[in-house]
């Protein structure tokens, strides 16, 4: 059971620094302008969900928080380092920040124990017997200590997602990035994801997370953003923002994402149209 209380969380929040700070976040990609001024404080140990339409620049922003993307305006502040700020040690910054794609991105030709001590010898300079200290460690965290010297393609597609996750933690960021984690995954093994970033959140890790799991969102998220033309159009509570959403453009999202085949007709496409 989550021994998580929203109540408690949202607290902390506000009297404690944020873990990461957006303000008056802008990005174009040429005459696109994706991010359209974004505001958002996320305290240590919370965990927000981040939902929108496809296009709405949900991975646009989380990788604007890790620096994959260059801001072309406003302020991005991580652990008190302002990533924005054009003298950043970039790579010290990224080392916080942990990131895990919707696809796995894992060596194929390298086993599991060895997807995971790269990174960490090669960035972290850690030796060879305290990186497979720290992944057998990580392995376990995520339940697939048996798979160390397995090859990601022996593995199932949420096996080998757990194993990303470890990959990251590995590197003892402060700050964990998911961009759509089980978008990729047949539904059963959707669980299994779900339950580790879980975990990840009962143990007061800070979390950005963008996802489509909505029973996910309602029980683990301490906040719930809804962005839709590169605004945040609604944050608050999952219970606020999913349960009663105060703009029309997050229940129509809401809707459609609920109940698919009803946002259709609702739009006149379903059903036998006029004439
Ligand atoms: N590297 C890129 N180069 C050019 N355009 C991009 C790039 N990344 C994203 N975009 C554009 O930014 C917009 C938002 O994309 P994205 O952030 O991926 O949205 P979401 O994750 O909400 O679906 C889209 O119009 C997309 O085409
Ligand atoms: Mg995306």
């Amino acid at each position: 059971m989550s021994t998580r209380t929203r109540t408690a969380d949202t607290a902390r929040t506000a009297d404690t620094v944020p873990e990461i700070e957006i303000s008056g976040l802008h990005k174009s990609f040429g005459d696109n302008h994706v991010l359209r001024g974004i505001d958002l404080e996320i305290g240590t140990g919370e965990v927000v969900c981040v939902i929108g339409p496809s296009g709405s620049g949900k991975s646009t922003l989380l990788r604007c928080v890790n620096l994959l993307e260059e801001p072309t305006g406003g302020r991005v502040v991580v652990g008190g380092t302002e990533l924005t700020d054009p003298d950043v040690d970039i790579d010290a910054v990224r080392r916080r920040i942990g990131m895990v794609f919707q696809q796995f991105n894992l060596f194929p030709h390298l086993t599991v124990t060895e997807n995971l001590t790269l990174p960490q010898r090669r960035v972290l300079r850690r030796d060879k017997a305290e990186a497979a200290r720290v992944a057998a460690e990580n392995l376990q965290r995520v339940g697939l200590a048996e798979k160390a010297d397995a090859y990601p393609s022996s593995l199932s597609g949420g096996q080998q997602q757990r194993v990303a996750i470890a990959r990251a933690l590995a590197m003892g960021p402060s700050v964990m990035l998911f961009d759509e984690p089980t978008s990729a995954l047949d539904p059963e093994l959707v669980g299994d994801v779900l339950a580790v970033m879980r975990m990840l959140a009962d143990e007061g890790m800070t979390m950005m997370v963008v996802t489509h799991e909505m029973t996910f969102a309602r029980e683990v998220a301490d906040r719930v953003v809804f962005m839709d033309g590169g605004v945040v159009v609604e944050d608050g509570t999952p219970g606020q923002v999913i349960g009663s959403p105060a703009h029309e453009r997050t229940r129509h999202f809401l809707s459609r994402l609920l109940d698919p085949a009803m946002a259709e007709v609702e739009e006149g496409r379903g059903g036998p149209g006029p004439g």
